[in-house]
């Protein structure tokens, strides 16, 4: 059955990236895009003796976080698919990967990430950047927990930066709107759901902060009030 509030959603979400992505080049200074999560570059030195490595990147983007990752781990075979609803994300994603020589590592794929399967036990590092708020109820997001948790291997880490308690204002108006996510939880409820699948794993992050930004609607300019959840953990052996 249609659910119009998801395709509305979504609808919302491919504009405010399409003008994102047409507008900012990756690394642009000033930008969201301007760099990676610092987090994601922390938890790297966890992989530097591995002989190998494979990640999974979800709701990638055009490659802010798994670049510099690969470009981070260079000297281990290195291989990433990166997942993305939108198809002009996976575009530049692979054009930025030419652009930064890693390419031979990165698989892009468009796909929905309620969709995508994740094979069990493949992945050393799986990433969750804004993404799992974009999953299309909270039923899907315990069960891609789940798979999220099998798919890693042993000592595995999955690092996940997620908005919760989100508000919507017009910019000029200041009139509240519809939040333009599919889940819109209290940061509470969010780290119940996180514990739980993760139960017996090592939290090795796990900090809230507010932030305010600016993002593209059809109708104008709109402010986002969120706290932003960052959240890592380590599949123990
Ligand atoms: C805020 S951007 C973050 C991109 C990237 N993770 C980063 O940190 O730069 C969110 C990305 O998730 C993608 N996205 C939204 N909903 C998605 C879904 N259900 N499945 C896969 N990707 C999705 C959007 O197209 C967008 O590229």
């Amino acid at each position: 059955m249609r659910d119009y509030r998801i395709e509305q959603i979504r609808r919302a979400e491919a504009y405010s990236h399409t003008e994102a992505y047409n507008k900012l080049a990756l690394f642009e200074p000033g930008s969201w895009l301007s760099g990676p999560v610092k987090t994601i570059l922390e938890l790297l030195p966890h992989f530097q003796n591995r002989r190998s490595f494979r990640g999974l990147d979800l709701g990638c983007g055009v490659g802010r976080n798994c670049i510099p990752v690969i470009q981070a781990l260079r000297g281990i075979p290195c291989v990433m698919n990166c997942v993305d609803i939108l198809p002009l994300a996976i575009d530049k994603l692979r054009e930025n990967a030419e652009k930064y020589r890693v390419e031979s590592s990165i698989n892009g794929i468009v796909c929905s990430a309620d969709q995508y399967p994740i094979a069990e036990e493949q992945y050393d590092l799986i990433l969750g950047v804004s993404v799992l708020e974009h999953l299309d109820s909270v039923d899907t997001l315990a069960r891609k927990l789940d798979e999220i948790y099998r798919g890693l291997r042993q000592d595995g880490i999955a690092c996940f930066v997620i908005n919760t308690s989100i508000q919507e204002h017009d910019r000029s108006s200041g009139a509240s709107r519809n939040v333009q996510f599919e889940i819109n939880m209290s940061t509470g409820e969010m780290e119940r759901i996180l514990d739980a699948a993760f139960s017996g794993s090592e939290v090795l992050r796990r900090r809230v902060v507010h932030y305010q930004y600016d993002t593209y609607r059809e109708s104008g300019i709109v402010r986002l009030d969120t706290d932003v959840l960052t959240y890592a953990v380590k599949k123990r052996s």
